[in-house]
């Protein structure tokens, strides 16, 4: 007899609802249709289950609620900036801390502090905002991931990888002063969600230590990247994700952070650093941008919260739950045939639109396309990563062609229940069934900056 198998599930339960809309398919096709087929311009009141994002999303434990209570919302040295300190430095080892509103506003503290005219700043693939930082700064992001990670069936498990023969190129061909620091980002969003292997961070440490380079991390998903560790990278299976998290730190120089993810706030981020020099200029800087240097932009309650959060993040129980539903919505998929990126990562389902709408040319939009197809068969909203996400090459004015073109169904964290997740498999199911049906887009409006988010189509 096989052994019984057993179920991971949710090491919480619940104590208060948000109670949703329901819709019907007329009210959502005329929904779809006014917000120009753009999820992101739909009213959240009229979407059933929101896959939009796992930013700021998450639901709060009832002992961060309780430590928004405890807000000391003095301007200068609030407890709640202490409090974070200490988290941070037990969870993370930084020796220094400067809160910022969300990660995005770290991002351009570190590129301001670090970044001069002309440097090139290599990472494993671009993220939106943090490129956008890197070169307002006058960086240009060079991309050093693995090609593996360029392919969504590729099955390596930790195709978050840098390529460091990519990184010794660049350092041969502009030399080590005309790179600041490696940004490294765990787990990589654009990606798929995908990680980075441990002994690929003692490899990069190893090789900057020798040209004098720093790394900093871009941390937002680092407690599920662990989780990948854990799981798949030989000699970490008896660590704990806590162990592993702090690991992972003692390989980098510093790193930027969004709360809004892995620690389970709605709003909240920081910068963190080893170096005493950098930290002064980066808290000079932070009165500027975001406010003084003990609150960085946020409440002193915002800053419990996510102290809170931080802690929560690194349980065990906790990360095999979070990444149990999405390897659980994944499976789904999977097994129905329907092409999604694999592995399946840690925040989300990335359909692969190239595959599941061969009949659209990429100028078609069939990222765009299909996630205004899913919200019109169930109300689930969804997100594109594909050619309306990449924008145009501004020398060109062309647009720039990506070899992904997805569809994010982001999870939440402590939000959806598994039969949300049926709910969602079904509905990508039917929609795959009916595919040979979905027409392509046109782009009627089309914004100058980040025009995934406001650009608005028509069907063909
Ligand atoms: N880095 C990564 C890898 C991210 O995914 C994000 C945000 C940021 C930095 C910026 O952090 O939003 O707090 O300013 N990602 C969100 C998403 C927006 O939907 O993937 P932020």
């Amino acid at each position: 007899m096989s052994p019984v198998k057993r179920s991971w599930a949710e090491p919480f339960k619940i104590k208060m609802v948000e109670l949703l809309k329901m819709t019907t398919p007329a009210q959502r096709e005329k929904a779809i249709k006014e917000a120009g087929y753009n999820t992101f311009l739909l009213k959240s009141e009229d979407v059933y289950i929101d896959l939009l994002t796992d930013s700021g999303t998450s639901a709060m434990s009832d002992r961060q609620w309780a430590g928004m209570m405890r807000g000391d919302e003095a301007y200068a040295g609030s407890q709640n900036f202490y409090t974070l300190e200490k988290a941070m430095n037990k969870y993370y080892g930084f020796n220094y801390l400067i809160p910022t509103h969300q990660g995005r506003g770290a991002e351009n503290l570190l590129s301001q502090i670090m970044i001069k005219k002309g440097d090139i700043v290599p990472g494993n693939m671009y993220f939106t905002t943090t490129r956008l930082h890197q070169e307002l700064a006058g960086g240009t992001f060079a991309d050093i991931i693995i090609d593996e990670a360029h392919d969504s069936q590729n099955l390596y498990p930790f195709k978050g990888d840098i390529d460091l023969d990519k990184l010794k190129a660049l350092i041969k061909k502009h030399g080590a002063k005309k790179i600041p620091y490696v940004c490294v980002a765990v787990t990589v969003n654009m990606a798929g969600g995908q990680p980075v292997s441990m002994g690929n961070l003692k490899a990069l440490r190893k090789l900057t230590r020798q040209h004098g380079i720093k790394v900093m991390l871009d941390m937002t998903r680092i407690a599920e990247n662990a989780y990948f560790i854990q799981q798949h990278e030989k000699g970490y299976s008896n660590k704990s994700i806590a162990a592993i998290v702090k690991e992972i730190c003692s390989y980098t120089d510093g790193g930027t952070y969004s709360g809004k993810k892995d620690a389970l706030v709605n709003i909240g981020g920081f910068l963190v650093l080893n170096d005493k020099h950098l930290f002064e200029e980066a808290s000079n800087l932070v009165v500027v941008y975001e406010g003084l240097h003990t609150y960085g932009g946020l409440a002193g309650r915002d800053m419990e919260a996510m102290a809170i959060g931080i802690q929560e993040s690194v349980q065990d129980e906790h990360i095999k739950a979070r990444i149990g539903q999405v390897l659980y919505l994944g499976d789904k998929i999977q097994e129905a045939g329907i092409p999604i990126v694999l592995p399946v990562g840690g925040h989300g389902i990335f359909l692969d639109a190239k595959r599941f709408l061969p009949h659209l040319k990429q100028t078609q939009f069939p990222a765009q396309a299909l996630a205004a197809e899913l919200y019109a068969d169930s109300g689930v909203r969804t997100m594109e990563r594909g050619i309306v996400s990449a924008g145009r090459n501004k020398k060109t004015g062309n647009h720039y062609f990506p070899k992904l073109e997805l569809v994010r169904l982001t999870i939440p964290r402590r939000v959806y229940t598994q039969a949300h997740m049926d709910v969602i498999a079904e509905s990508v199911q039917h929609v795959y069934d009916n595919r040979k049906k979905i027409k392509g887009l046109k782009m009627i409006y089309e914004p100058r900056y980040l025009r995934f988010f406001q650009a608005r189509f028509q069907k063909l």
